[in-house]
């Protein structure tokens, strides 16, 4: 059993991995200041609120707690938002960041686990398949500002200083299958959700952005992943850190996805046969910023976290949020 610092753990990725490391058997202290997420999310381990920007918070919790790891998830993850508010992005992200592991160096905590994002790969229609080593071009300050605090840990992990893994999340959703926390953004931007809110009537249609890419059937291709499989990848890589300590420090970056892409089509029609319900798709114009095809290269994963995708297939995936949000309000 270790004790797991998990800023960022009351959102959506985090507070899935919180349920998972307790399952595991892992003693959890949730970290945030409730910007996105929601305290009635933390279903097990102790929540403080507090924010990755005070120092002075951080240094009291690292000198009062014998922290072994920490997974980082906290961070604002809105593509769109950061084009417009990029000092809000860079200040949260990659402040933020810095500011956690300058606490870390301070107390001695050497392992961590990162929340990054496929958006650092930027807009890569050419490749059917992104694999980790390809150049990093992100196209929004949020990929950016993933991209800038991998390159922190890189370059603090070849000092000795830290063990790291980044894992480049592809296209996350999907909910818990006991239904008891999902999805929950503020506003929701999201597919799926957006989906199932179409089903449930929350929405009046569901608008495809875009239908003239070079796709088969001319809409944006994604790699969707269940958050419990997200879940599962981040107690793994942290036992991994735990197990196998590098003295002379470590840096790894690694891809979560299926490798397998589905298009905004594909996952409304799923959506109909998984809810039973017809309801209106609006064709729209393409939105800003959105690459057409974004699909992982996920083999590293499996070899390295010897960790495969269970319930990402988009029935599973579809049928576990929909449990969730067919009750949502
Ligand atoms: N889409 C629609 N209609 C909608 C919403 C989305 O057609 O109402 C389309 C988008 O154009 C895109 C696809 O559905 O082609 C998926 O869009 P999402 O907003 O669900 O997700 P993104 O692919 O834009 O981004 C997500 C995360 C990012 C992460 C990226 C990695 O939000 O943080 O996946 O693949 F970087």
């Amino acid at each position: 059993m270790a004790r797991i610092l998990v800023p960022g753990g009351a959102g959506f990725i985090g507070s899935h991995t919180v349920l998972a490391l307790s399952e595991a058997g892992h003693d959890i202290i949730v970290y945030d200041d409730l910007s996105n997420g929601h305290a009635d999310s933390v279903l097990a381990g102790t929540f403080i609120e507090g924010s990755i920007l005070d120092s002075a918070k951080l240094d009291v919790l690292f000198k009062e707690q014998a922290i072994d790891a920490v997974i980082h998830f906290a961070a604002f993850i809105e593509a769109g938002e950061s084009v417009k508010s990029p000092m809000t992005f860079y200040k949260n992200n990659v402040a933020g960041s810095l500011t956690l592991l300058q606490a870390m160096a301070k107390h001695n905590v050497r392992n961590i686990v990162f929340s990054s994002t496929a958006a650092v790969y930027g807009q890569r229609d050419d490749l059917d398949l992104l694999s980790e080593e390809i150049t990093k071009q992100p196209i929004n300050p949020y990929g950016h500002s993933k991209w800038m605090v991998e390159c922190m840990l890189r370059d603090m992990a070849t000092t000795g200083a830290i063990n790291a893994i980044a894992l480049r999340y592809f296209n996350a959703a999907g909910s818990d299958p006991e239904g008891r926390i999902g999805e929950r953004h503020e506003p929701e931007t999201h597919l799926i959700p957006l989906i199932l809110d179409a089903a449930r009537g929350k929405r009046p249609n569901i608008k495809i952005f875009g239908t003239d890419y070079a796709t088969p059937d001319g809409t944006c291709i994604r790699d969707y992943i269940h958050v419990v499989d997200l879940a599962r990848a981040h107690v793994r890589a942290v036992e991994l850190l735990l197990e196998r300590p590098s003295k002379t420090g470590s840096y790894d970056a690694m891809n979560l996805g299926t490798s397998q892409g589905y298009s905004v089509r594909e996952v409304i029609d799923a959506a109909k046969q998984v809810t039973g319900i017809d309801f209106e798709v609006i064709e729209e114009g393409r939105r800003p910023g959105d690459p057409g095809k974004l699909v992982a290269d996920a083999s590293k994963v499996a070899a390295d976290l010897n960790w495969q995708a269970e319930r990402s297939d988009l029935r599973t995936l579809l049928e576990d949020t929909w449990a969730f949000r067919r009750n949502l309000d």
